[in-house]
């Protein structure tokens, strides 16, 4: 029998995903299980992001919830992880008293033994100090049994290769809520992904804010040397990678597209913005043009590489010319998708003392004209894509089950071909009605409808497409 409850609320990125995985599998350790009910909880963790004002507010009002919920459980325990916790320390904790524990983002594998001294003495305990050294969990730490307190069931998971970041972007708080840039010993990487694959892992994620300079530092493997030895993982099916920073994508790292079985047919390349001179003051350290010679190289590789992006609109000086700049740059790409933002102050980052900040209409007008045009281009690349197959590796059961066939009783499967495109196709009888034993698998499906975030595709033999 697990004794206690704990319920974990994760907002930003994919590093925190990782992080709050991590956790749930040391509280498991500890007896801990995880709910989906936050009303259950005996202990609730909300690991944060402060990437822009509005992330930090969804923190604020969450922490507002969890106040009520200790009025009437005053055994409750709180903790706030993540980059917030880091950024605001002590401070969070004076303003929020119902706050237990302040868990910085160097603290990570320390939350179990804070955990206990809470236990023994209760008070606030605030632990952010950073460590110029990475954690580096040995593959007895990844056993199946940690493994199934938070993840089981996927097929698909993240690894950190490293961490922090030293760019410097002028708008970004990355670099001083996450530390200096520090990368992970290849092995204790190789481990970790190893231990995954054997509890049914068939997808991995290497993450780090810059993974193309994975490894300099510290003088070990480059970054395409060490997807060459997680491509040699054996029963891994697929990798992927986020994020590659513009500048530093090398044509070693390009030609890995050629090279790799495994890895997947898609890149996020964040560009932020097409104007080179909002680069410039953007510190971003490439321009408009190489931006656009390292697609071509890529597309040179892999013709059918899908490209993804990230904007930010309305950085600090952006004329209508250099937003046109930007429109156009989305027009050349043609990006599978984008993310974007509305520029955001943050007080640590240099931009927020830049003159000339834009209006939040201008930003606001500029943000949807940027959705508008990449919806219509996605519209247009994914309806080129009816008729074609793709290998699709199986998630499990359809869960928006929208019936796209008349026979009631049909199972609808979800899946992600390599460019990350969800497909979802109807399971072909003979599958029986035992889905779960299709997870992981890999099909080849053609293509028969594109939406504008899903295909619908039935099974077909010989995939044209990896
Ligand atoms: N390391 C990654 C990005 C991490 S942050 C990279 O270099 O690309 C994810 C995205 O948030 C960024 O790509 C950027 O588009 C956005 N972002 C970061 N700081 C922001 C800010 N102050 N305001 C608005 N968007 C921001
Ligand atoms: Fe932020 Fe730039 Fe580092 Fe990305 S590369 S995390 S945008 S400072
Ligand atoms: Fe947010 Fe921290 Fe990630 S600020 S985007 S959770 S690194």
């Amino acid at each position: 029998m697990r004794g206690k409850k704990l319920y974990i609320n994760t907002i930003g990125c994919q590093m925190n995903v990782y992080d709050s995985g991590k956790m749930a599998d040391m509280l498991y350790r500890a007896n801990y299980q995880l709910t989906d009910a936050v009303s259950d909880a005996d202990l609730v963790i909300v690991n944060t992001c402060a990437i822009r004002e509005k992330a930090v507010q969804k923190v604020y009002s969450f922490l507002g919830r969890i106040k009520k919920l200790k009025q009437k459980n005053p055994g409750l325990r709180l903790v706030v992880a993540g980059c917030v916790a880091q950024q605001q320390g002590r401070a969070i904790a004076s303003r929020f008293p119902q706050v237990d524990i302040v868990l910085g983002t160097h603290a990570v594998q320390q939350l179990p033994d804070l955990i206990q001294e809470l236990e023994k003495h209760p008070r606030q305990i605030i632990a952010t100090e950073m460590t110029d050294f990475i954690d580096e969990p040995g593959p007895a730490d990844f056993s199946c049994a940690g493994l199934s307190a938070s993840r089981d069931g996927i097929i698909s998971d993240f690894v950190t290769i490293m961490r922090g970041c030293d760019n410097f972007c002028t708008y970004c708080v990355v670099p001083y809520v996450r530390g200096r840039e520090i990368s992970r010993q290849p092995q204790a990487i190789i481990a970790e992904i190893e231990s995954l694959v054997q509890a049914g892992i068939r997808e991995i994620t290497l993450l780090g804010q810059n993974v193309n300079s994975y490894g300099i530092k510290e003088n070990l493997t480059s970054f395409p040397d060490l997807l060459a030895m997680v491509n040699a993982v054996t029963g891994l099916e697929r990798i992927r990678f986020v994020t590659s920073h513009p500048k530093d994508l090398s044509d070693a790292l390009i030609e890995a597209f050629g090279t790799l079985d495994k890895l997947c047919n898609h890149i996020h390349l964040p560009v932020q913005s097409g104007s080179s001179r909002i680069l410039k003051k953007m510190n971003r350290k490439y321009t408009r043009e190489s931006y656009l010679e390292k697609i071509e190289k890529l597309r040179a590789v892999s013709p059918d590489i899908a490209i993804t992006s990230d904007f930010i609109v309305g950085f600090p000086g952006e004329t209508d010319q250099d937003f046109q700049e930007t429109m156009d740059l989305i027009d050349r790409v043609g990006f599978d998708s984008v993310f974007a933002f509305e520029y955001s102050d943050r007080p640590e980052a240099p931009a927020s003392r830049f003159k000339d900040k834009i209006s939040p209409e201008i930003k606001h007008e500029r943000l949807q004209a940027l959705f508008k045009r990449q919806k219509e281009i996605t519209r247009r690349l994914h309806e080129a894509l009816v008729g074609r197959r793709f290998s699709v590796l199986i998630e499990g059961a359809s869960k928006n089950q929208i019936k796209h066939t008349a026979d009631a009783d049909a199972v609808e499967l979800t899946g992600r071909t390599s460019e990350n495109r969800i497909v979802n196709f109807k399971a072909p009888a003979d599958w029986g009605i035992d889905i779960d034993r299709r997870k992981g698998e890999t099909k080849g499906v053609k293509i028969e409808a594109a939406y504008s975030n899903s295909f619908w595709g039935v099974v077909a033999d010989r995939p044209e497409m990896r």
